[in-house]
């Protein structure tokens, strides 16, 4: 039993388990759910629409899956997966996840870099930001109330572990009207946030 607010709640019986995550590509064996994003998901989240709708025409490439071992989503449960995030641009922007603020915006998330490189952008609804540069063994912090989007800026894929509360659920209609504050781009000069 674990106390939550007023309400007292009653985990289900799990056994505990363990899974062998392949650093290099992401692999989680073993998995109950894959969710793949290809740019024709993506609508919305670049600049660039009509390079968008090209990428779509030329094949509609995967931009990012996500493996996970599924447990109840409820408090006290802790849910674990990896993020395969492709290399590759929309125009001039790198590829990114959809981000998103958790549906109970109290829960926090940790995520460790486990291959590739990138960048983890935050923002917060009163006007926050920040950007954390992240690689192999970048454990990044995202606090309660902060919403979380990730970036590759590298040539391979880049792949992180996320741990998050089993009650935090994802709130991506938010982000779809508001976007983030910077953008990530490929540029002559290199990596640019503007
Ligand atoms: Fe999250």
């Amino acid at each position: 039993m674990t106390e939550s607010g007023d309400e007292t709640v009653t985990l289900k019986p799990l056994d505990p388990f363990a899974l062998i995550v392949d650093f290099r590509s992401g692999a989680l064996e073993p998995h109950t759910s894959r969710t793949e994003r290809r740019v024709s998901d993506m609508h919305g989240a670049y600049a660039d629409e009509q390079a968008l709708s090209q990428l779509v025409k030329d094949g509609d490439p995967l931009v990012y899956e996500v493996l996970q071992y599924d447990v109840p989503e409820e408090v006290g449960q802790l849910i674990c997966c990896t993020t395969v995030l492709q290399p590759g641009t929309v125009g001039d922007e790198y590829f990114m996840t959809k981000g998103h603020y958790h549906a109970a915006r109290d829960t926090g998330e940790v995520y460790l870099g486990l291959s590739g490189h990138g960048y983890l952008l935050l923002m917060t609804e009163d006007g926050g930001r920040a950007a954390k540069s992240m690689g192999p063994g970048a454990l990044a912090y995202v606090p309660p109330y902060w919403a979380h989007r990730t970036v590759n800026t590298g040539e391979e894929p880049f792949v992180f572990l996320a741990v998050y509360p089993g009650q935090a659920g994802h709130d991506y209609g938010t982000i779809e009207k508001t976007g983030f504050p910077e953008r990530v781009l490929r540029t002559p000069e290199g990596v640019v946030l503007r």
